[in-house]
């Protein structure tokens, strides 16, 4: 599967998520699913980020599993043996791009400005995450860039919520948004899984892909 199947299955969002505690990680990528919702990106944060994808990507296997904030080269291959199916950066360098393409990983690469867009298509990348989307103006951006360089799909995260998350996917360069706002921690700390499968709910439904 490449980055752009993932990205569509993914529409309209990818929550990313930031496990404190792995036995959490089934009950929270469960209620996800239930909401709708096919991918989660689980960020290389925690102690026990791996082992929250060695979980998910064991139990819940109809849901496609990745991970996120992958700064440092080394960090893809214990994912993928852990069991992640594709892997996101907040950013891009030549040896993430190079060790994501000897793995046959599929890979989000984190850019926000031409330049860096440029040097990851290079390297034959052509999905991207715009990071730190609503921080630079993301809407704006992803606009002017639509021109000069086309055949780019964007996954816009950070500062993704309910009330923007429409307009960044009515872009034609938006594939789906990245956002962790269905996952707070005081949903998870209640193990209110019904909550958080209805924010997934809720977000799909703004897309048009279900209804409430
Ligand atoms: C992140 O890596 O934290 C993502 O950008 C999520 O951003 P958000 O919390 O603004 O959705």
């Amino acid at each position: 599967m490449t980055m752009e199947d993932i990205l569509r299955k993914a529409y309209p969002l990818l929550p990313v998520l930031v496990i404190e505690d792995a036995e959490t990680a089934v009950p929270i990528a469960q209620a996800l699913k239930a909401g709708g919702l096919n991918a989660v990106e689980v960020t290389l944060r925690t102690p026990d980020a791996l082992k929250s994808v060695q979980k998910i990507s064991e139990e819940v296997p109809d849901l496609l599993v990745g991970v996120g904030t992958v700064v440092c080269p080394t960090q893809l291959a214990k994912a993928q043996k852990a069991g992640a199916q594709f892997a996101v950066s907040p950013g891009f360098n030549k040896a993430l791009g190079r060790e994501a393409l000897r793995l046959k990983m599929p890979f989000l690469p984190g850019v926000m400005t031409p330049s860096e867009v440029m040097k990851a298509m290079k390297m034959g990348f052509k999905s991207l995450k715009l990071f730190p989307a609503d921080a630079v103006n993301g809407l704006e951006l992803l606009k002017s860039l639509h021109g000069p360089l086309t055949d780019l799909h964007f996954c816009a995260t950070g500062g993704i919520n309910r009330s923007n998350l429409l307009t960044y996917l009515s872009l034609p360069n938006v594939s789906c948004c990245g956002g962790s706002w269905l996952v707070p921690n005081k949903l998870v700390q209640n193990k209110d899984w019904e909550q958080i499968s209805s924010l997934a709910r809720e977000a799909c439904a703004l897309a048009g892909r279900m209804e409430l």
